[in-house]
């Protein structure tokens, strides 16, 4: 019923269209037919008038038989009557010949358009032919043609065009009738498949071509209810310290946490007038790590690298923190200056960051180095077995610094669960394959029972890397490695900060008041836009490139040069390699050679801060700035994107993002750029100082919203909650391997 009518509203305008066409149709066809057979009539008409010519121009015959030769001629069915003028004047005619249709009038219906006249009988075609003899002009020959066979034919014609009309109407509208049948069939279980999710979110076959247009607006609909379900879902599943705490009691059941990193989240600093100053170390790691300790209220070991580490220790090298809270306890190892050179300095820092990072620093690898890596990774896993209260603690390694102790612990203390989480990228097999030690390095990695990298494209260089240099087992589709009997997950966690808590916020001074300190203490011209880099001093974090992209852009844009200082913060790092101070001496010069071109000696456009800033320091300048330039060649996440986003409760200013850094997987709505090249950064940066407001609230918002939930407490919880899957399923075969034994 509905599809007739549907094709009702087919058929209606197609009837009224024929019917339309054929009432203009049939009297020009009238005409047409008319005037075709006019003209064949003319042609007959010469064709009689050329026979009668030789009976007209011969005078004995004009006179005796002319009369008889007309009437034999009216004798066809198609001539009606023939007439003779001389001079003007009928001097014969035949019988149906009207009396008072002169000469003259016959010359003018023949001189007409359609030439015709009606006469008693009907109508009739009049043809006026001059007759020429030898001496000029004999008269003039009129014939009438009757034309009411036209008409018949005329009528016939009409039936038959209309017949075709109807007919053609008939076979259209049956061939649309059956085509929309069929069509309408085959839309609806179309769009019934695409319902199902056929070529729309299963990867199966395309959708017709005609609900492509539908198929694109579906899955538009469809990703704005996803995002509504998962607005939905986000608002129940907010991470923070009570989660993970209560996670960790009901899931952990109260397990032990021990953390293994190189960097202390706090170092004690003799100052110079003797007293201890304690300190945040610039570390990302720190960063993300130190909340989840204290939410976890578990044992932190860490290498006591500060100058008043020893004295801030109890007898066992453990201190309580964060200092005056006493949430969890750091304990501290000493290493001696050459462990510290080999382990630290040189296969750590010379070996292994190079190597991950890809950017463009040959890797050192030296055989004493890896000696001293591997005696330090020893000293930590044994301090891990020292601090183990249970057979099966949960011990949280962090970085590549500790790339064998997985394997260590995991040797004496088989039932631990140990989750190790790689700070830096990993590069792909064969940048990896260049460092002597590979082997024993994955080896050390897969005594690990979750190992952890920021993005699934490290996870992959992983596993790949294991699948060409070891004897592994791999279970790609549950991203598994089988490895020395043991079993490795594989996966990926994204590192972020602790999101801070509204009090925390409601202390921070507006950004306004931030900018006014900022450029008192620096002697920035309070009109001047600034923007802000904070890094440690690494050749990794692109701080060439992006000062390069700072005069790039002043040299494009003159009008800038005296509205904009860029402050860089460098906290001073691994100064003891000579990669290192080459790096930071190459910055010093490249500063002093922009600030000549394009500063003035009281407002240098570059602020070069080669110092350590606190955690609050850092929150100042954050809030001061216009823009953040995070601008890293290869960072594993970097959170200093992150930590200006949450600093920004104004929703105001504006990311410039390193595709390289694995933030910007998380953070499209920055400004995102290749660092490497500098017109494409400068003019990023242009865009960010001319940014309006209002896209800068809505980009600022947006990726508030993101870091906000998906925070450090997420990455931890995320990564515990595979533990705790992981434990279960332990000691359930433990359990039934017992009763097995039984
Ligand atoms: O980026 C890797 C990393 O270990 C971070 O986790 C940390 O922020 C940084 O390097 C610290 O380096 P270092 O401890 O050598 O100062």
């Amino acid at each position: 019923m509905k599809t007739f009518r549907l094709q009702l509203r087919f058929l209606v305008p197609l009837v009224l269209i024929l019917t339309g066409s054929a009432y203009l149709a049939l009297p020009l066809m009238d005409k047409l037919t008319l005037r075709w057979f006019a003209r064949d009539l003319d042609m007959r008409g010469n064709l009689v008038a050329n026979a009668l010519s030789d009976a007209l121009t011969d005078e004995e015959s004009r006179g005796r038989k002319l009369q008889t030769i007309f009437d034999r001629t009216v004798q066809d069915e198609r001539m009606v009557a023939i007439a003779w003028c001389v001079s003007g004047k009928v001097v014969r005619r035949t019988a149906r010949f009207p009396a008072d249709l002169g000469c003259e009038r016959a010359e003018q219906v023949a001189a007409a358009r359609d030439a015709s006249v009606r006469i008693e009988g009907g109508p009739v075609h009049v043809s006026f032919h001059p007759i020429i003899g030898d001496a000029g002009l004999v008269g003039d020959l009129v014939l009438m043609h009757d034309l009411s066979f036209i008409e018949r034919r005329s009528q016939d014609t009409r039936k038959y065009l209309i017949i075709l009309i109807a007919s053609l109407g008939a076979a259209i509208a049956l061939v649309t009738v059956i085509v929309a049948q069929l069509s309408w069939r085959g839309w609806v279980s179309g769009a019934q498949a695409l319902l199902r999710g056929e070529g729309l979110v299963r990867p199966m076959l395309p959708p017709s071509p005609e609900l492509a247009p539908l198929a694109a607006d579906l899955r538009e609909r469809l990703r704005d209810l996803e995002d509504e379900v998962r607005r939905g879902q986000r608002a129940e599943d907010v991470w923070n310290a009570d989660r993970l705490q209560s996670l960790l009691r009901t899931q952990l059941r109260g397990d032990q946490v021990i953390v293994v990193s190189n960097r202390e989240p706090y170092t004690h600093e003799r100052a110079e007038n003797g007293e201890l100053v304690v300190r945040r170390p610039a570390s990302g790691l720190v960063t993300a790590v130190e909340p989840v300790m204290r939410a976890c209220s578990g044992t932190w070991i860490a290498h006591g690298s500060g100058s008043g580490d020893r004295d801030a220790v109890d007898s066992n090298d453990r201190v309580a923190l964060p200092p005056g809270e006493s949430e969890y306890l750091l304990r501290r190892l000493w290493l001696t200056e050459e462990q510290e050179q080999g382990y630290y300095y040189g296969f750590a820092n010379e070996g292994l960051w190079p190597l991950c990072h890809v950017a463009h620093v040959r890797p050192v690898f030296r055989e004493q180095d890896w000696e001293h890596y591997r005696n330090v990774n020893q000293l930590f896993a044994d301090a891990v077995v020292a601090e183990a209260r249970s057979e099966d603690p949960i011990v949280l390694v962090q970085d590549y610094h500790f790339a064998l102790l997985p394997a260590m612990v995991r040797r004496q203390l088989p039932r631990a669960t140990i989750l190790t989480f790689w700070h830096i990228p990993w590069p792909n097999p064969e940048s990896f394959g260049i460092c002597p030690w590979r082997s024993e390095i994955l080896a050390g990695m897969l005594g690990s029972t979750i190992l952890g990298f920021h993005t699934r494209f490290h996870c992959k260089n992983f596993i790949e890397t294991v699948d060409r240099y070891m004897e592994a087992r791999i279970e790609h589709e549950h991203s598994i490695i089988s490895f020395g009997g043991e079993e490795t997950l594989v996966e990926s966690y994204p590192i972020s900060i602790e999101w801070p808590l509204p009090e925390e916020a409601r202390t921070w001074p507006s950004p306004g008041q931030c900018r006014t300190e900022l450029c008192e203490r620096l002697g920035i011209p309070h009109d001047h836009s600034i923007g802000v880099g904070v890094d440690r001093f690494d050749y990794t974090k692109g701080i060439l490139e992006r000062l390069n992209a700072v005069e790039r852009m002043l040299e494009k844009h003159p009008e800038w040069r005296e509205r904009f200082t860029f402050v860089q913060v460098a906290a001073p790092s691994r100064g003891a390699l000579e990669e290192y101070r080459a790096f930071q001496e190459r910055i010093q010069r490249t500063t002093e050679r922009i600030n000549a071109r394009f500063g003035l000696p009281e407002a240098p456009v570059i602020r070069l801060l080669v110092q350590h800033h606190d955690h609050d320091a850092v929150m100042r300048l954050y809030r001061a700035a216009d823009v953040c330039m995070v601008t890293s060649l290869h960072d594993g996440m970097n959170l200093v994107c992150k930590e200006f986003v949450a600093a920004r409760d104004d929703e105001r200013g504006v990311l410039v993002l390193s595709r390289f850094a694995g933030a910007a997987r998380e953070m499209p709505e920055a400004l995102v750029v290749n660092p490497y090249h500098v017109e494409e950064t400068a003019d990023a940066l242009y865009s960010a100082l001319t940014m309006p407001p209002a896209e800068q609230r809505e980009r600022m918002a947006t990726l508030r919203s993101s870091v906000q939930e998906f925070n450090v407490y997420r990455w931890a919880g995320r990564m515990l909650t595979d533990a705790a899957r992981l434990r279960l399923r332990q000691r359930v075969s433990e359990r039934v391997q017992r009763h097995r034994g039984d």
